[in-house]
């Protein structure tokens, strides 16, 4: 057993390298997002990208007023609601998750927001309409695909030409570095993109650690031109929160980063 930051990062927690299988992936990770995934790591929904960066300053979404958009990994559905708010034309979610999947419907029905929900990986061809969409988006959803290739490859048949896809995630640098007793530890190479399983709260995910220039040149393979990329936390967001380890932390490198690319 090795120790690795995941996820969240705060601090390093046995993990158990593995050769991956994707459908064992799908499983698990589904498991545990249909049972305490949004319990344990929080929603992370629009107008956040992650803990310390939000919509409102860094202004990547341009006017989706009559836009069709599509959320890869919709979760809960609150980033949805949000895009509805917005005046979006139409909204569309994918989520490996039943439960997930519920729990979006369940909560814009009760709002009256119509979406049009499909419950697949998004590593596969679930039937969403090609060359259809405006904006595609994940919140800290890309990274727990099985397959970067396919995904990004599908998202770009999603998309009009000059369509926009923005993702966030956490920054791979953030989950090498734990911080422990004040003390900011490399645990892992930044390097390592091999599969692992760890516990949380008792329930087993399966992940990997992908660099960020995986991500880049996974876009710009796949007929992308990056147009952005963030790793500043925001300082006013960082000083609104109590200042514990993960802030400490967030302070010194960055804990999410944002890529926006457009479709050529
Ligand atoms: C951190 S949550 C996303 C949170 C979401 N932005 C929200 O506002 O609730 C990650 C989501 O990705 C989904 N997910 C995990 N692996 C997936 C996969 N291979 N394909 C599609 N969705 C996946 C999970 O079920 C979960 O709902």
């Amino acid at each position: 057993m090795e120790y690795k930051s995941v996820v969240g990062g705060h601090q390093a927690m046995e993990a158990k390298t593995l050769d991956l299988d994707k459908n064992t992936a799908h499983q698990t990770n589904g498991d545990f997002w249909d049972t305490i995934g949004s319990d344990v790591l929080g929603v992370t929904a629009l107008p956040n990208y992650g803990a310390f960066i939000s919509e409102e300053t860094v202004q990547l979404l341009e006017d989706v007023q009559c836009k069709k958009i599509l959320e890869i990994g919709c979760g809960n559905g609150r980033s949805l609601k949000y895009l509805a708010e917005k005046k979006a034309a139409e909204l569309w979610g994918i989520d490996l998750s039943s439960e997930q999947i519920k729990r979006t419907q369940d909560y814009l029905t009760s709002l009256e927001i119509k979406a049009n929900l499909i419950c697949s990986p998004m590593e596969e061809d679930c039937g969403v309409p090609k060359e259809y969409f405006d904006f595609v988006y994940a919140i800290y959803a890309l990274g727990w695909t099985t397959d970067l290739d396919k995904t990004i490859q599908q998202i770009h048949s999603y998309l009009k030409k000059d369509g926009t896809f923005i993702f966030s995630w956490s920054h791979p640098i953030h989950k090498c570095v734990s911080i422990e007793k004040e003390k900011l530890i490399f645990n892992n190479s930044y390097f390592d993109e091999s599969w692992y399983s760890t516990l949380i709260n008792d329930k087993e995910i399966m992940l990997s650690n992908r660099k960020l220039s995986t991500y880049i040149n996974a876009l710009a393979n796949h007929g992308f031109m990056i147009e952005k990329l963030i790793e500043e936390n925001d300082e006013a967001m960082l000083s609104k929160k109590s200042e514990n380890s993960f802030e400490k932390k967030a302070k010194m490198l960055p804990v999410t980063f944002i890529i926006k690319a457009r479709k050529l």
